[in-house]
């Protein structure tokens, strides 16, 4: 188990025990957490599950690249640090990361 930290946009703070492997959109689709919507179910083709990555963790995390990156231009509020969160799977290195939810998405 790997823990996630989601921040709303309102600042409320939801802490997941997600599973390693799976992504983290479905990580937090299993815990409902609000904001991810993940309409096209992980294929990188709806930018519903778009997430910003704490500034602490973006070098852990990476960029996006390809197809996700060209995906990103469909969504709002898209900044250096959003990721789409199909595309990022959990592993135990990922401890404690933070990702920040748009605002308006959901
Ligand atoms: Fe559709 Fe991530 S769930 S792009």
């Amino acid at each position: 188990m790997t823990r996630i930290v989601f921040i709303t946009p309102d600042s409320q703070r939801i802490e997941i025990d997600a599973l390693d492997g799976l992504s983290v959109m479905e990580c937090a689709r299993r815990a409902n957490v609000p904001g991810i919507v993940a309409e096209c179910g992980g294929a990188c083709s709806c930018a519903t599950c778009h997430v910003h990555v704490d500034p602490s963790w973006c070098s852990a995390v990476g960029e996006a690249a390809g197809m996700e990156r060209d995906m990103l231009e469909f969504a709002e509020d898209v900044r250096e640090s959003s990721r789409l969160s199909c595309q990022v799977k959990v592993a135990p290195d990922l401890d404690g990361l933070t990702l920040h939810l748009p605002a308006g998405q959901g």
